[in-house]
């Protein structure tokens, strides 16, 4: 099987489970976020090398106080115990997204399990918090310019592909070969939007904490039987 290399999932669906058991949104959110841990230690045996989720976006805020309070709780509890998870799983974790609009105490905790797990050289896990697509580009753009004024990137030099690349929040990291998004939506949401040109989609209906390891496995499997073309014939690729 050919497993790939990056996969990014849209975690969509924590409402809709929870209220098809009729318990509040937030058990939903609490339960997907303990499947995070779960998907992480499978992709890792899998030899998924790099996996991204999309935990919070830039649009999320406009959700009610009180859900995003609870979310925000949950990110404070799951940024504690990650230190011991990546430790078991040999983990590296990174956060993508626009981490200075978040409370003081969890910038803190996110530098510091950065910080820590730098060195590990298993899976890479990144968790896209206060992240939107659209964000992202103009941040890399506005990062660009302010080089271009300091004199770090030479005055008047045109703006690549490859400078954009590196200076989004995934630089270093290769794209999504794989994207997975739970709970019959078929859309980006604003996620990845640079970083996905050529990558798979693969959409299911299952509400993202009854996501299970075999579920991956599947949209693995459904990902190795493609035959991916990058603008190329279908004779040219084999
Ligand atoms: C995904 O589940 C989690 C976040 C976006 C934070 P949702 O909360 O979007 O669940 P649904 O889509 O309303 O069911
Ligand atoms: C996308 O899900 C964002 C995350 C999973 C964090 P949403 O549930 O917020 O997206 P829409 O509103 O259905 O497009
Ligand atoms: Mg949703």
């Amino acid at each position: 099987m050919n497993i790939p290399e990056h996969v990014a999932i849209i975690l969509d669906g924590n409402g809709r489970w929870a209220k098809s058991k009729g318990m509040p949104r937030t058990y939903g959110h609490t339960m997907g976020a303990k499947n995070v841990e779960k998907i992480c230690r499978c992709a890792g045996e899998m030899g998924i090398k790099y996996l991204t989720v999309y935990a919070f976006s830039t649009e999320n805020w406009s959700r009610p106080g009180d859900e995003v309070g609870a979310i925000m709780d949950l990110l404070r509890n799951y940024l504690k115990t990650c230190k011991a998870t990546a430790e078991k799983n040999n983990m590296r974790v990174r956060v993508i997204g626009d981490k200075s609009a978040l409370a003081e105490d969890i910038q803190r905790s996110i530098a510091e399990l950065e910080e820590f797990s730098k060195d590990y050289d298993g899976l890479t896990f990144q968790i896209a918090l206060n992240y939107g697509s659209r964000d992202e580009i103009k941040r890399a753009v506005n990062a660009i310019l302010s080089e271009m004024k300091s004199g770090v990137i030479p005055e008047g030099s045109e703006i690549t592909e490859e400078m954009i690349s590196a200076h989004l929040d995934t630089a270093g990291i290769p794209d999504p070969d794989l994207l997975i998004r739970t709970s019959g939506e078929e859309r980006l949401s604003n996620y990845l939007l640079w970083q996905c040109a050529y990558t798979e989609f693969y959409f299911t209906d299952v509400h993202w904490p009854a996501f299970t390891g075999d579920e991956l496995k599947k949209a693995v499997e459904v990902y190795s039987s493609r035959q991916r073309r990058f603008g190329k014939t279908g004779e040219q690729v084999s």
